[in-house]
């Protein structure tokens, strides 16, 4: 089912913590808030679940308005991060609790119970306690017991950041999977960028009370609106340098980095730009590294390299700027040598330097 906040604000006392929110997520779809610490995801999740009441707005599932609505009166379920299993209870008990607070009888229990734990093959572990688990089989059985009635919408809030590295991976892969196979709209929060771009359909970037952008993954990473999208996603993050447009010269001036600019690029800059002040982005992959001088490339230093097997990361000094390049990891570089840097220019992102906004 469909779900829609509409002008959703919450305060906690004084504290704003969601300002305005408005975002449709659509039928089927699987949605991720990814935002940093503190910036209202959980607050978000846990009042479309019923657990928050918003300060003014309205939440929709369907056409449903819920906001005046019990949490059970919703029909959803929610994994949370720490899984809160009952430890009294078995795997089975645990997996089937939903149903038989809705007097389902036992054989039909029995039969759904069967139906999630081969899905999540938990299945030799039906009759277990939670403390005989690994915390990837309880993060699974926290999934079957929320996966065992089919709900309007599902609620994860962090469900794996309890796991090592390696079952996150696996897990993620899961969900995705069970989420194709039952198509039920579903909404994730996590902090973790990997995971959001792995999974989403869409995803909806949050800092500080705001939605930042919503947008299908490549599209989040090739065209983020705004300097603190362009920053957020990625790893090595994007590197930005603050320079001037310098408009009757037809030239960018960021300070080391000097750039000719056509006539294309001077009609968008002087239609867009607020001011003169611009932030250029360049993603550390969109960075070339030669040992020998090219035309128009920028000289610099080597300061440190950092080998990752599949890749090399090289940061280079240029000036007071640290650049950071992604580069194939059998090229012969080291600490303190001479380099020149090419920016890819179609892979340049421009950025308004007061109000920050994507400028081209
Ligand atoms: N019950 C509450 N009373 C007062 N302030 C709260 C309450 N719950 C959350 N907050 C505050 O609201 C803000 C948003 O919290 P929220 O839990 O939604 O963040 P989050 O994005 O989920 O962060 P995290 O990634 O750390 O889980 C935080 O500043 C938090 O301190
Ligand atoms: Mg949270």
């Amino acid at each position: 089912m469909e779900v829609r906040y509409e002008n959703i604000t919450k305060q906690f006392g004084e504290t704003p913590v969601l300002e305005n929110l408005n975002l449709t997520i659509h039928d089927g779809e699987f949605l991720v808030l990814l935002g940093p610490s503190g910036c209202g995801k959980s607050t978000a999740l846990r009042m479309l679940a019923g657990l928050e009441d918003p300060t003014s707005g309205e939440i929709y599932i369907g056409n449903q308005p819920v906001t005046d609505m019990e949490p059970k009166e919703r029909d959803i379920s929610m994994v949370f991060q720490s899984y809160a299993l009952y430890p009294h209870m078995s795997v089975f008990e645990n997996i089937t609790y939903p149903l038989k607070i809705r007097k389902v009888s036992k054989a039909e229990r029995k039969k759904q119970a069967d139906r999630v734990a081969e899905i999540l093959e938990i299945g030799n572990l039906l009759k277990r306690k939670p403390k005989e688990l690994s915390g990837g089989q309880r993060q699974r059985v926290a999934l079957g017991r929320s996966l065992i009635r089919e709900p309007n919408v599902f609620l994860m809030d962090e469900p794996l950041s309890n796991l090592d590295a390696k079952l996150r991976v696996h897990m993620r892969g899961e969900i995705k999977r069970l989420h194709t196979e039952l198509g039920i709209t579903s909404v994730y929060v996590t902090h973790d960028q990997t995971e959001a771009m792995t999974m989403a359909d869409r995803i909806a970037i949050m800092e500080g009370g705001h939605l930042q952008q919503l947008a299908a993954p490549n599209e989040i990473y090739n065209k983020p609106t705004n300097k603190y999208v362009g920053g957020f996603i990625g790893s090595p993050a994007m590197n930005f340098v603050k320079g001037r447009y310098k408009g009757k010269e037809d030239r960018l001036d960021f300070d080391v980095f000097d750039f000719p600019i056509d006539h294309e690029w001077r009609e968008i800059f002087e239609r867009e730009l607020s001011g003169d002040d611009l932030y250029l982005g360049v993603r550390p992959e969109d960075v070339q590294v030669s040992t020998t001088p090219q035309p128009g490339a920028v000289k610099g230093e080597v300061y440190v390299v950092e080998p990752l097997g599949k890749e090399m990361i090289t940061i280079v000094r240029v000036g007071d700027h640290t650049v950071m390049a992604c580069i194939e990891p059998d090229v012969d570089i080291e600490m303190n040598q001479e380099v020149w840097l090419q920016f890819k220019n179609h892979k340049l992102h421009m950025f308004d330097g007061k109000t920050e906004a994507k400028v081209v």
